[in-house]
């Protein structure tokens, strides 16, 4: 099917005419007086919320002729669900994104996932990862929140002297070392649990494999009030209608059915100065103007797509340079509660990262009388449990609750299940994770467009909140405005990028 230069006057009339929309009205008021009309056709791919933000933000821009492709039934990318537990007691829980992270702070800044949240009812949870927790190591419960509370002095200490590194324009160095820097040294396993519930839990990865300023200055605009963030709350979806029903509510609104194509597969994207032709599983061929790839890094860097010509040495080693890093919730249902009473637990493994963050969803205010428990590991732990079988994590798992609960006969559960992001052929992990061998010029071309025709957005084009939901959206809406203007001065140069990220002072021999 060719989308290239269906619309014209014809469709912004069916735009006027059928939705009236105010804001789309204004522009073409401000624009269509001896302007070229918006004749170009776009393909947006991955229904994601990057996906589905972009495509709002060209149908606020009065751009219809655009078309969603998504290789999976439904919108919402990463936002998936699985029904787990024994029958009669079933409950969704969410295999992706389980949180807004940071909502508002007074008047401050929004989190817009939290206003899309709020706009579409979407139920959540305030849930405390600091004051409600209780410790365990291989001896069963043992209280050790003195080295829990230190450990989250050491993160914030970690995050200051960043700051102090960006002001006098000083090199990244890895997180490993600024803790080290700082004076921040695990030793027991309860430091290393620790250490590991206040930075692997969020980036998916250790502190030797990030970056000390990224993950710092991530960490502040999503965090931290004073530095332009949200907030340090963390909302949790408890609806059982799925965390993906904001994005899906929001879609709704705006998408006409013949605007995504679901089911559909992209296997090669072959661009030109002059278009895209777009390639499917099934053979078919979609021919657009331009392109916004919204898939995720982990799917472009493991050639799951073909790029025809092979992109461009700038973008390759930038889509190379950046990490796809994975975390993994692991859910269990027993027939009654035999653990803590509080929202967070954690196990203190001589092995560092070994099923070490716990997370108790029967209680009042999350599914009470569900008895589901989950616990999270990440980084290599998750491409180590992705690669055996169930059964076999499930004994590792209950081995390890065996250790936190030496006097319990720990049950069989009547459910077990975990998803295998890193495996999964349209994900290749779970979200972007920053290296101190990644710079801000390779960060400029991941995002940058290649032949004015091939865009990119998604989570990890963010540079202030990679990873994260709000990231997705915020590329959606910044790179889909770019974009949308590009398409009323009748094309340009797009996302800027940079030919050769180079050192500022070089190697002496
Ligand atoms: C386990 C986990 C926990 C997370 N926790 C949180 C959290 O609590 N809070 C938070 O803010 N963020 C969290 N995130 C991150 C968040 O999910 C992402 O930042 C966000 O969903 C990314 O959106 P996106 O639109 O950039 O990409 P995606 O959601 O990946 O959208 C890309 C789309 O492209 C599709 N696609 C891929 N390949 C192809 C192909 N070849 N052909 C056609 N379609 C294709 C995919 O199916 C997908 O729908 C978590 C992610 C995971 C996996
Ligand atoms: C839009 O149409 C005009 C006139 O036919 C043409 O010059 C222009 O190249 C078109 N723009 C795009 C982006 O296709
Ligand atoms: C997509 O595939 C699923 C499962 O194969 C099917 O149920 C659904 O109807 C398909 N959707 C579309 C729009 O083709
Ligand atoms: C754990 O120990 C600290 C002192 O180190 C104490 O303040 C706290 O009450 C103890 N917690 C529990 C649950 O006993
Ligand atoms: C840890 O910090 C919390 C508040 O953040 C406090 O209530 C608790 O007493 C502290 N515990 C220890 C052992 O310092
Ligand atoms: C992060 O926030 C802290 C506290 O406000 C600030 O001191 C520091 O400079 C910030 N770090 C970065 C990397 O922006
Ligand atoms: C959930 O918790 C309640 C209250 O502690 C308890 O009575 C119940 O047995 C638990 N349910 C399950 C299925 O574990
Ligand atoms: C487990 O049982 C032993 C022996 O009865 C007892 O000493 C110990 O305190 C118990 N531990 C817990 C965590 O209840």
């Amino acid at each position: 099917m060719s989308l290239r230069g269906l619309l014209s006057w014809c469709s912004i009339g069916t735009l006027l005419l059928q939705n009236g929309h105010v804001y789309a009205r204004s522009v073409l008021a401000d624009r269509a007086v001896g302007v070229p009309v918006a004749n170009a056709s776009v393909l947006i791919l991955g229904g994601g919320v990057a996906g589905v933000i972009a495509a709002r933000t060209l149908y606020e821009q009065g751009i219809t002729d655009f078309m969603i492709v998504e290789a999976r039934d439904e919108l919402g990318g990463r936002l998936q669900t699985e029904t787990i537990g024994a029958p009669g007691n079933e409950w969704v829980v969410e295999r992706g994104p389980n949180w807004v992270q940071g909502t508002q702070t007074g008047n401050g800044p929004e989190n817009p996932i939290w206003a899309l949240v709020k706009k579409h009812g979407v139920k959540t949870q305030y849930n405390d990862w600091y004051d409600s927790m209780t410790t365990y190591d291989e001896s069963g419960y043992v209280n050790y929140t003195d080295t829990f509370n230190e450990s989250g002095d050491g993160y914030d200490t970690l995050t200051v002297a960043a700051g102090a590194r960006v002001a006098k324009k000083l090199v990244d160095m890895t997180a490993r070392t600024g803790y080290s820097l700082i004076g921040a040294k695990p030793q027991t396993p309860a430091d290393k649990a620790c250490e590991y519930y206040q930075f692997d839990w969020e980036y998916a990865q250790t502190p030797e494999e990030s970056s000390w300023i990224a993950s710092s200055w991530g960490n502040n605009f999503t965090y931290d009030p004073d530095d332009g963030g949200f907030g340090d709350d963390n909302q949790m979806s408890i609806d059982q209608r799925g965390f993906k029903y904001f994005i899906q509510a929001e879609a709704a609104e705006f998408l006409q059915p013949e605007q995504v194509k679901y089911n559909a597969t992209v296997t090669k994207i072959a661009y030109s100065s002059d278009g895209v032709d777009v390639t499917l599983a099934s053979g078919e061929v979609l021919s657009a103007d331009y392109v916004l790839c919204t898939f995720s890094v982990g799917v472009l860097q493991n050639d799951d797509v073909t790029f025809d010509p092979p992109l461009p040495a700038w973008k390759q080693e930038a889509i190379q340079g950046i990490v796809m890093a994975t975390y993994t919730k692991i859910f269990l249902q027993f027939e009654e509660d035999f653990w803590f009473d509080t929202q967070m637990g954690l196990y203190a493994d001589t092995t560092r990262g070994r099923y070490p963050v716990w997370q108790n969803m029967n209680l009042t205010d999350f599914f009470p009388g569900s008895g589901v428990v989950f616990v999270t590991v990440t980084g290599e732990y998750s491409v180590r449990v992705e690669a055996l079988s169930d059964e076999e994590v499930k004994e590792e798992v209950l081995g390890v609750l065996k250790l936190m609960y030496p006097n319990v006969t720990i049950p069989e559960p009547t459910a077990f299940y975990f998803p295998r992001w890193h495996t999964n052929p349209l994900f290749r992990g779970s979200y972007s994770n920053w290296p101190s061998s990644f710079f801000n010029g390779h960060h400029e071309n991941l995002r940058a467009t290649v032949n004015q025709r091939l865009w990119f957005a998604g989570e990890a084009t963010s540079l202030k909140y990679f990873g994260f939901l709000h990231g997705a959206y915020f590329e959606g809406l910044d790179v889909g405005t770019t974009l949308a203007n590009c398409i009323w001065a009748g094309g340009c140069a797009g996302m800027a990028h940079v030919p050769e990220v180079t050192n500022a002072y070089p190697y002496k021999v």
